[in-house]
């Protein structure tokens, strides 16, 4: 059998890198500011610029980044937070954390992005019930295309609620021409190593067009902060970056836009080679993926483990993102309302994730595209 194939080969792509990189790095073992450093800034102003935001802090994971834009709107006790059922724990993990509820939602079939009227419907219910204060939607980008904005936007305004937009997988992304990063009131991204745009550890952003916004994620980043170091004017967190991860995310960047384009192409030889013995992932209209996660339907779960074993044997890795709806989840079970989310129990058993990253080379996507057709 010939080697396998990496499911992500960050070592290829750090080999493509490396000048860049280690001058980078280089430049940060001599200055010796290791949190917040001149790279941080650096980082903050490039992220800012690529995604036409006013305001980018960074942070020191996506996680860090949902909880800090929740702690600034004051979320917890007796709010209610609605989010997909059919995305990563992190997402429902922020408002449990702070004592807020979790509401799922059901995503779209095709797109597997939150379904708009679903969402409409569960703020309607959660009212009614009277038990719970709806305050914050989490619009999640999933797997690297863009939520549904426009109609997440229009809810949210008329149900006068907080927005945040989850762009922890999608980073790079765009809609209707512009870049993920203003759709919403705030815009957390995460660049966990295997995130379009990954560092070599944990680290995150925020970006916002609000500079009340802005100043308090600075603040709520390091303890809480005052104007001086020392003064402690609210409850904080420790969610600083590391500079170090933000020179290996400038050295990233400088490659950036050429991976995305890879990644579509990759993603294009995918739909053209599978879409007879499987569903292809519909696009979002009007929008350009990053392509954080190429994921097929198989038609139950049988034809799933069928696939799976087919590509282990030809050296082909594959992943199930997810296995389990968060509602259905033992740490969120007791936190869910009941509500049936039929969508998001049928993809949980159906989908899996397929190798999708800049490095891998088109004989590569072909002896995928063969195993899975076998
Ligand atoms: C949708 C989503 N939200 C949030 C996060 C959390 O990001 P991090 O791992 O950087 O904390 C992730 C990371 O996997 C994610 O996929």
């Amino acid at each position: 059998m010939s080697e396998p194939i990496a499911f992500l080969d960050l070592a290829a792509q750090q080999a493509r890198i490396a000048p860049a990189l280690r001058a980078r790095l280089e430049t940060v073992l001599s200055h010796c500011q290791f949190v917040l450093g001149p790279e941080v800034r650096a980082l903050e102003q490039r992220l800012a610029d690529y995604c036409a935001a006013a305001h980018c802090v960074g942070v020191s994971s996506g996680t860090d980044a949902l909880q800090i834009a929740m702690m600034a709107e004051g979320i917890g006790r007796g709010d209610a937070v609605f989010l997909p059922a059919f995305t990563y724990t992190a997402t429902a993990e922020v408002p449990l954390l702070l004592g807020a509820t979790p509401v799922f939602v059901d995503v779209d079939p095709r797109t597997f992005q939150i379904d708009a009227e679903a969402l409409r419907a569960r703020i309607v219910a959660v009212r009614r019930a009277g038990r719970l204060r709806p305050r914050a939607i989490i619009g999640v980008d999933l797997f690297g295309q863009p939520a549904p904005w426009p109609a997440l936007r229009a809810i949210a305004a008329e149900a006068g609620l907080f927005l945040l937009d989850d762009c922890a997988q999608s980073f790079g992304a765009s809609l209707s021409g512009r870049r993920l990063g203003r759709e919403a009131d705030a815009t957390a991204i995460s660049f966990f190593p295997s995130k379009p745009l990954g560092g070599y550890g944990d680290g995150g952003a925020l970006l916002t067009d609000d500079a009340d916004r802005a100043a308090l994620y600075r603040s709520l980043r390091t303890h809480g902060e005052g104007e001086t170091r020392y003064e402690v004017i609210r409850t904080g967190v420790n969610g600083r970056l590391d500079t170090l991860q933000a020179a290996v995310l400038l050295a990233k960047l400088d490659v950036f836009d050429e991976e995305l384009v890879l990644r579509e192409r990759i993603a294009r030889a995918y739909d053209a080679g599978l879409a007879e013995c499987a569903v292809v992932p519909a696009r979002v209209a009007d929008s350009d993926s990053a392509w954080a996660v190429y994921s097929v339907l198989l038609a139950d779960a049988h034809a799933r483990d069928a696939a799976q074993m087919r590509l282990r044997a030809a050296g082909v890795p594959s992943a199930i993102y997810y296995p389990r709806p968060l509602h259905d989840q033992p740490a969120y079970r007791d936190h869910h309302d009941g509500s049936p989310l039929p969508v998001s129990e049928n993809l949980s058993t159906r989908i899996l994730a397929l190798p999708i990253h800049p490095d891998l080379d088109e004989a590569s996507v072909a002896r995928v595209i063969a195993a899975f057709a076998q």
